[in-house]
């Protein structure tokens, strides 16, 4: 079968400051739910659409993420020798043999968007997705293949969008579309980071994309944007003047894993489905909170005081 996808583009150089000191050393996205970091869960999804190149655009600190996608025949002979034949073959099966990873170095820090055309000469001619492994998405059916779907029938780029609060449109990419609440519908403009009371819309872009390679002349093209960075937002922006481009609401339920709260609900959610963990895990999270329920909620102790 001929892949209309078959590059998956992976931006992965952030420093994942919000949780030092964890991430001093390691990067964000080996960070684990349950027992599977989240950079697996965006492979996954990315195989699970069709792609079968796999683009990492790596920086400082990002060696286990090359790694955990490499065999380890040491640990795989241990396993063996063990007779521990289900973990062996969860650690075989974290990549399928038909999948190749390309590493890429992002030699600065300068933004989604030069991560992205750090990609140009990996991805070629061709139709991409670009998965921020921070939003990890729960879904019947995986949030990439919905969109490769819409990519399929409208031949035109194709932005993974929710509805947010008014209050936060000032953390995502935030678009105003023709018919706002259809499933599927054409972008007329989109803008970074808004502030709540001049976004054009509460319709935010969560990290998933599917791009033609046009972005890439204007992501050469674009200076620096919101934040001092070269923006993919504002790429997208000179996009739209050439090409149609399609926002689509995805079936699936968002864990914004870049923060602290929405990492914790994503580890909760998952060890409630997990099969091993579920019940057990369920029972104590039952026995937790009737004893919050009745415990007195505890004041967060003064911070000592400092003389002078
Ligand atoms: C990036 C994009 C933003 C998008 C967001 C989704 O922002 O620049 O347009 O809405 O990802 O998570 P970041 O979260 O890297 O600040």
């Amino acid at each position: 079968m001929k892949r209309e996808i078959r590059t998956a583009v992976f931006p992965v150089a952030g420093r994942g400051t919000r949780f030092l000191p964890a991430t001093k050393a390691s990067p964000k996205e080996m960070l684990p739910v349950v027992d599977k970091p989240l950079i697996q869960y965006a492979v996954e999804e990315a195989l699970a659409a069709g792609a079968e190149r796999l683009v990492f655009i790596t920086g400082a600190s990002k060696r286990a993420i090359e790694d955990h996608f490499d065999s380890d025949q040491e640990l795989e002979k241990l396993l063996e020798a063990q007779g521990k034949s289900d973990l062996l073959r969860q650690v075989r099966s974290v990549l399928p043999s038909y999948a190749t990873c390309i590493y890429i170095r992002q030699s600065a820090p300068l933004g989604l968007g030069h991560a992205v055309l750090c990609a140009e000469a990996a991805v070629g001619q061709e139709p991409f997705f670009v998965h921020l492994a921070d939003d990890l998405i729960d879904a019947r059916e995986p949030c990439l293949k919905q969109m490769a779907a819409t990519y399929a029938f409208h031949r035109g780029s194709v932005l993974g969008v929710e509805d947010v609060p008014r209050r936060d449109t000032e953390k995502y990419g935030i678009v105003e579309c023709e018919s706002p609440r259809l499933p599927v519908s054409r972008i007329r403009s989109i803008v970074e980071k808004p502030k709540p009371a001049v976004a054009p819309s509460t319709l935010a872009v969560v990290g998933r994309y599917v791009l033609t390679p046009a972005i890439f002349d204007y992501l050469r093209q674009i200076g620096r944007g919101a934040g001092g960075e070269i923006q993919l937002t504002d790429g997208i922006a000179r996009l739209l003047g050439s090409e149609a481009v399609y926002a689509h609401r995805f079936e699936g339920k968002r864990f914004d894993c870049g923060s602290k709260l929405g990492y914790l609900q994503a580890t909760v959610e998952h060890a409630l489905a997990h099969p091993e963990l579920k019940s057990a895990f369920r029972a104590y999270l039952l026995k937790l909170a009737k004893d919050l329920g009745k415990a007195p909620a505890r004041r967060a102790k003064a911070p000592a005081r400092r003389g002078k």
